[in-house]
């Protein structure tokens, strides 16, 4: 059944984003669900890597062997992640028509929506810079076709899936503003990334952030929560400036950041 993935009647106007969804659920019902099975991929890493470290010590290379404080683990079944990420339910309290609102973009500017997932925020993103373009990194492929799948099924032209890597966003251009849903908590090596992702602002580019804050009743387990003062310091030892402070989302921080002047 394919049908519009709007939800909240201010979002109706400029939200045209249509998902496949095989079956009919409450609201929120698959954020539930992604969050039961985040705590499940956890405890299974966590169970994986105690199997690894006893299979090295027998002298067996386990293939499996990860990191649990990372917090990293796959996002490939984009069709499954499409019914989590693009749950009709999430708009209320994402209000992604807000937080791009906020971003005052020009209808030219060139943006990238790092960690793009199944494209929430970079198919929102397209109708508001019709004349600019769209970059929707992930570093899972399935994200990064299912996105691309997406924008041409969409007729929306100006969103351009790319492949990116761990340590890098890989953006063919630069850009005006880098934004990042949920995906602060994932990226392993932090200072490095951000520092890389600077050399791909243009001058008075932004970087904005969202993330989930500490006490919010959804999203990772909460030792893997980053607070948005952690984020604050992080991205300025990496050489970033706060210029503006978002408090509308009940979920989640949103800071914006420029390159600081050196
Ligand atoms: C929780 S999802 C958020 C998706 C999307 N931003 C949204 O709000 O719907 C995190 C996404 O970030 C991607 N990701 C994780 N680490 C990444 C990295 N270093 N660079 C780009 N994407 C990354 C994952 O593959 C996944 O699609």
């Amino acid at each position: 059944m394919v049908r519009d993935i709007v939800a909240d009647r201010a979002d109706v106007s400029t939200e045209r984003g249509i998902v496949e969804r095989p079956r009919r659920s409450a609201p929120g019902e698959f954020l539930a669900d992604f969050f039961r099975e985040e705590e499940m991929i956890r405890n299974f890493v966590i169970a994986a890597v105690f199997v690894g470290f006893n299979l090295a010590g027998i002298g067996i290379e386990p293939a499996f062997a990860q990191t649990p404080s990372t917090h990293q683990h796959g996002f490939g079944g984009a069709e499954h992640w499409a019914r989590v990420f693009d749950d009709p339910g999430r708009d209320a309290w994402q209000k992604p028509h807000q937080v791009i609102q906020a971003l005052i973009l020009a209808p030219n500017a060139v943006v990238a929506d790092i960690g793009s997932g199944t494209g929430y925020f970079s198919i929102r993103l397209a109708h508001f810079v019709p004349k600019g373009r769209v970059f929707g990194v992930d570093i899972e492929p399935d994200m990064v076709k299912y996105l691309a799948d997406r924008a041409k099924r969409d007729g929306l032209t100006n969103v351009t899936a790319v492949s990116g890597r761990p340590d890098d966003a890989r953006l063919p251009a630069k850009v005006d503003v880098a934004i990042m849903v949920d995906v602060f908590h994932h990226i392993a090596d932090r200072d490095q990334y951000f520092r890389k992702l600077r050399e791909s602002l243009k001058p008075g580019g932004r970087v904005a952030i969202i993330d989930y804050k500490k006490d919010s009743p959804m999203g990772p387990p909460a030792s893997e929560r980053i607070t948005a003062d952690g984020v604050k310091a992080e991205l300025r030892a990496a050489g970033y400036a706060l210029v503006k402070e978002h408090d509308f989302l009940p979920n989640q921080y949103f800071l914006i950041f420029r390159a600081a002047k050196s």
